[in-house]
């Protein structure tokens, strides 16, 4: 039971004051203010209602089965993976991406897959015509697939038409920026059209049970233009990612109402659209000259995928001025981070140089267990001398500069040995669960504890290398 608190209570108008005072503030009315002690009142909100219409919510514990949400799979496995397999009935799925990183063609191709699959799919596009999609599906070889096309932005009328395909699986919205809605007074594109646009897609969505997915354009910063209240009002957040130079396409979970975040799905985008890569390590690393100093592969793990990737570093001497750090695929604070490290522990003098990264292929790696990779990058770039070719790296670099465990390194060894390497550079097994880790058998860990210890593997690389210069 709360405490009763005194109040002063204006006789004229009701007004309620903490102190007393010989004017009403509310009112005006000289002298009356009175004391009172009162029970203290519940927020407007909360006051019970004499004839409130709410019904009766129904509450469960936590225990119980649910089935979980019946999916249908598109049958293009890199993009179930990300979806957590496959899409769920009447869930809402945000791509977003660059212009022209090939949103559209995915889109196009998940559609048709489900179309083959005997699937109802509807694809309305408001940025082109039906002739430019034909002439897409064309060049895909799909104008055999099933698929209902229409070229629109008015929202009504697409609602009004979606009427028609009460069995529609699949509604693809090409894209969300485009759509405009007459009861919003602004430009289409803007944040509230964007905005009144999905929540009408979305509740016929839900209500029909077709699963949406809306095409997101993505801003300069790499945000989902304008909307960023889009990506909490649908269930599932993607990004299609990759250089457009480079024809690695990375579809990644961002938000995923019913699965992991953190899966990709990688893809290759070729003449006849976008193709699946279900051994990117391999594609990464394709390649790779070895014999190269400046470069390391990184055992890097994306999602529960082990992906390997060549990090290549070029230092190019500037004695005077500010040094460039220019990074490509990874973090740039961490880069200067491990620059610092490298020199304060390990007496790595690289304040003279401009430092180019890249992580090749146009991944873009965001685990700090890279640092050891680029650390051995870095060592070999400045001594000149390729790192063992048969090598991979991994491992986080703390400030101390000691080598910090890192998440799956036995998946990431798999792999590495799956792809014929034969030497792994990664933290020490401590005790519990790395201790037993199993490692390949014909894969050699060699287990660094500290930055120094990678320095002096790199320096006996020198050795030898001068060495068998001399022999030979
Ligand atoms: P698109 O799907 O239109 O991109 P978005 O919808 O994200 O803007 O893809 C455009 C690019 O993809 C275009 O520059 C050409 C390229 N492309 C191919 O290389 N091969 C293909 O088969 C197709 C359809 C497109
Ligand atoms: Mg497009």
């Amino acid at each position: 039971m709360a405490k009763p608190v005194k109040a002063f209570v204006c006789s004229a108008c009701g007004s309620v004051f903490p102190k007393w005072a010989g004017r009403c503030e509310a009112c005006a009315a000289w002298n009356t203010l009175e004391e009172r002690t009162t029970a203290p009142a519940l927020p407007g909100g909360l006051k019970p209602q004499a004839n409130a219409a709410g019904r009766r919510i129904e509450f469960v514990g936590l225990a119980g089965i649910s089935p979980p949400p019946p999916r249908v799979p598109t049958t293009i496995a890199e993009f179930d993976r990300v979806l957590g397999g496959g899409l769920v009935a009447a869930s809402v799925v945000l791509v977003g991406g660059d212009p022209g990183i090939g949103k559209s063609t995915l889109l196009l191709q998940a559609g048709a897959a489900l179309g083959l699959a005997g699937r109802l799919v509807v694809y309305i596009s408001g940025e082109e015509s039906v002739d430019q999609i034909r002439l897409r599906a064309g060049r895909l070889g799909l104008t055999g697939a099933p698929m209902e096309v229409a070229a629109a932005t008015q929202l009504g009328d697409i609602l009004a038409s979606l009427g028609q395909f009460p069995d529609a699986a699949l509604v693809v919205i090409d894209s969300i920026q485009t759509m405009w809605t007459e009861g919003v007074d602004s430009a289409p594109g803007s944040v509230t059209q964007v905005r009144a646009a999905a929540f009408e897609l979305i509740r016929a969505a839900k209500t029909q049970g077709f699963a949406l997915m809306l095409v997101g354009h993505v801003t300069k910063e790499g945000n989902l233009a304008g909307p960023r209240v889009l990506e909490h009002m649908v269930d599932v957040v993607l990004h299609f990612e990759g250089d457009r130079g480079h024809q690695f396409r990375i579809l990644r979970g961002v938000k995923n109402r019913f699965g992991a975040t953190d899966e990709i799905g990688v893809f290759e985008m070729t003449g006849g659209g976008l193709a699946q890569v279900a051994n990117p390590s391999a594609l990464f690393l394709a390649e790779r000259r070895g014999n190269v100093s400046g470069s390391a592969v990184f055992a890097g793990l994306e999602g529960s995928r082990p992906v390997l990737v060549e990090i290549q570093v070029l230092l190019a001497p500037n004695p005077g001025g500010a040094p460039r750090r220019s990074v490509i695929g990874w973090d740039s604070g961490r880069l200067s981070m491990l620059l610092a490290v490298l020199e304060t522990r390990c007496g790595l003098k690289l304040s003279q140089n401009d430092v180019y990264l890249n992580v090749a292929g146009g991944l873009r790696v965001g685990e700090p267990a890279a640092d050891l990779a680029v650390a051995a990058a870095l060592i070999s770039a400045a001594s000149d001398v390729p790192t063992d070719p048969s090598m991979v790296f991994f491992g986080e670099v703390g400030l101390s500069g000691e080598v910090r465990q890192v998440a799956q390194a036995e998946l990431r060894l798999k792999e590495a040995a799956k792809l014929g390497f034969a030497q792994a550079a990664g933290p020490k097994r401590v005790a519990g669960g790395a201790a037993r880790m199993a490692v390949p058998g014909t894969l050699k860990l060699l287990e660094i504890g500290h930055l120094t210890d990678l320095v002096a593997v790199a320096t006996a690389g020198v050795k030898r290398a001068l060495q068998s210069k001399e022999r030979g």
